[in-house]
């Protein structure tokens, strides 16, 4: 039997017929389409699927959505605003503090969660918090440089990000086909 619930993610709300055991990522990416938050490991070890609920950050592979009910729900993809990254985001892309980027927006929400409850943690208390989010890419060190460049304000103040250019990718795809040989 399905059950009725609102749920409020990035300040928009969404009504949605759910059965009791759905997991709030899922409903995250597969009924709402918010696939900014990742699936890692889903028993809660990683991180990758970080989300905050209420201030309080949560594994939400751990989370049923029914319980978030009227809930206040922030993803990675609440972040930005008017165009223009939140300070963590670019402090990622300017610091290097990922790779392949799966982790990321768990790292990121992490540490949001983090920086809300105190704006000037010292670099232990961030490598304590941050030590429930797994990252198989980086070796860590970006990802604690980046967030201490926030908490030290060392970001640039007129940081513009850019797309990576068509070329780039063209460019690619010619390496590709000359080392797969597919022409
Ligand atoms: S996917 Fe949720 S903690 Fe790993
Ligand atoms: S950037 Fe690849 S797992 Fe963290």
């Amino acid at each position: 039997m399905t059950k009725q619930v609102q749920l409020v993610v990035n300040g928009e709300a969404y009504h949605l017929d759910l059965e009791p055991n759905r997991l709030l990522l899922h409903v995250l990416r597969d009924d709402i389409g918010l696939t900014g938050t990742k699936e890692g490991c889903s028993i809660g070890v990683c991180g990758a699927c970080s989300v905050i609920v209420d201030g309080r950050l949560v594994s939400s592979c751990l989370t049923l959505a029914v319980g978030c009910q009227n809930k206040n729900i922030e993803t990675i993809e609440g972040l930005a605003k008017d165009g223009k990254l939140h300070p963590l985001q670019q402090a990622f892309i300017e610091f290097g503090g990922f790779q392949c980027g799966i982790c990321t927006p768990g790292q990121i929400m992490a540490a949001k969660a983090l920086l809300d409850e105190n704006p000037k943690p010292s670099e232990e208390e961030v490598k304590e918090w941050m030590s429930g989010n797994l990252c198989r890419c980086t070796g860590y060190y970006k990802i604690l440089e980046s967030v201490m460049a926030v908490v030290n304000e060392k970001i640039s103040p007129d940081f513009q990000f850019r797309a990576r250019r068509q070329e780039a990718k063209i460019q690619s795809l010619d390496v590709y086909k000359s080392v797969a040989k597919t022409e």
